[in-house]
C-alpha cells in the first residue's frame, strides 16, 4: 500500500475522463446498453435504470424484463426497446453479446430468477454491471462469486458488500478487504456509501465527494446502475465508467438537493439534473 493508491475525485480528473460528443457521430457511435431487471412490484427499479441510461447518452437502450412490465416500460421510457424474460419475474437472459448489461435493479430473488440467473452468468464472458438482486442471489454461495465476468463492475452498499463477503469491524477494514477482492476475482468494486469508494483490481482506490443525504431513499441505487451501464456501453473503460459514474450520480443529487431540498428530492429529480451535469462539463 502507498498513499498514491489512494486519490479523490477531483474537477481536474473528471475533466480527464469525460469525452464530449462529436458532432459527426451517431446512435452507432455511443453503444448499446441494457438494464435486466424488474419484478412484479419492482417494476419502478427497472424503469429508473433505464431513464439513468437514456439520460447518460446510450445510442440505443434496452430493458429485459418481464411481461408485467411491459406496459410500464413502454410508457414511462418510450425511447427504449422491451426485452421479455418471463412473465411475473424475468427467467430468461438471453440477450445479444454486443449490448452492455447492467443487472440486479428490481430482479427479485424468486428461485427460477436465481437458477437462470446464475447460468446466464457462467456463459458470460463480457465485463457488465451488478447491483441489487443480482448481488444477493450471488451472495448465496461464494462459489458464485467466481462466475462474475473479469473487470466487471459490483455496486455494492454496505450490507450487500456484507452478504458477499463477510463482515468487517470497520469501514476502513471493510476498504481493504474491497481491495483484496477486487484484486483477487479481477473486479472493479464501486463501494457505496456517503463518500462511495472506487476499488479497481491493481488495488487503486478513489473516493468520490459529490452527493448527498438527499439521497439516502430507495430508487437512488438504481440510477447509479443505470449510468454505469449506459457509461461502459458507450466505451469508456471499467475504471473511467467506475469514476465519471459516481461523480455523475452524486453532481446530479446536489443540483436536485439545491432545487428539492435534501428532505424532498426524489430519484427521478436526480435523472432530471444529469442534463445539467453535462451542460457544466461540456
Ligand atoms: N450521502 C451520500 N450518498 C448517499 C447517501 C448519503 N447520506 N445515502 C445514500 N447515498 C447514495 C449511495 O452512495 C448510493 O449510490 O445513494 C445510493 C444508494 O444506493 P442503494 O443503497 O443501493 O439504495 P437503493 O436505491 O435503495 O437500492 C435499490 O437495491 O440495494 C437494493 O435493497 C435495495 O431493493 C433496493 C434496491
Ligand atoms: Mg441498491
Amino acid at each position: 500500500t502507498t498513499d498514491s493508491d489512494y486519490s479523490v475525485i477531483d474537477d481536474q480528473l473528471i475533466s480527464s475522463v469525460f469525452v464530449p460528443r462529436q458532432e459527426f457521430s451517431h446512435k452507432g457511435s455511443y453503444g448499446k446498453a441494457a438494464i435486466i431487471g424488474g419484478s412484479y412490484g419492482k417494476i419502478g427499479a427497472a424503469v429508473l435504470a433505464t431513464k439513468s441510461v437514456l439520460k447518460t447518452g446510450a445510442g440505443l437502450t434496452f430493458t429485459l424484463a418481464p411481461e408485467c412490465g411491459y406496459d410500464i416500460l413502454q410508457t414511462s421510457c418510450p425511447e427504449a426497446m422491451f426485452i421479455k424474460g418471463g412473465e411475473q419475474f424475468i427467467t430468461n437472459f438471453e440477450i445479444d453479446k454486443d449490448i452492455t448489461c447492467g443487472a440486479g435493479p428490481g430482479l427479485g430473488t424468486h428461485s427460477g430468477t436465481e437458477k437462470d440467473f446464475l447460468n446466464f452468468l457462467k456463459d458470460y464472458s463480457k465485463p457488465l454491471i451488478l447491483d441489487a438482486d443480482a448481488l444477493n442471489i450471488i451472495s448465496k454461495d461464494k462459489k458464485n462469486l467466481k462466475l462474475i465476468p473479469e473487470k466487471s463492475i459490483i455496486t455494492p452498499h454496505p450490507k450487500e458488500f456484507e452478504r458477499l463477503f463477510g463482515s468487517t469491524d470497520n469501514s476502513f477494514k471493510r476498504l481493504e478487504m474491497a481491495r483484496k477482492k477486487a484484486k483477487d476475482l479481477g473486479l472493479y468494486i464501486v463501494l457505496k456509501d456517503h463518500h462511495t469508494q472506487v476499488v479497481t483490481p491493481e488495488g487503486k482506490v478513489f473516493y468520490n465527494i459529490t452527493g448527498n443525504a438527499g439521497l439516502a431513499k430507495g430508487g437512488s441505487g438504481d440510477i447509479l446502475t443505470g449510468i454505469l451501464t449506459s457509461l461502459l456501453a458507450q466505451k469508456y473503460s471499467e475504471e473511467e465508467t467506475c469514476i465519471l459514474g459516481v461523480w455523475l450520480h452524486g453532481r446530479a443529487a446536489d443540483i436536485a438537493s439545491e432545487k428539492h431540498s435534501k428532505e424532498s428530492m426524489l430519484p427521478t429529480d436526480v435523472i432530471d439534473a444529469l442534463g445539467s451535469v453535462f451542460e457544466e462539463l461540456n
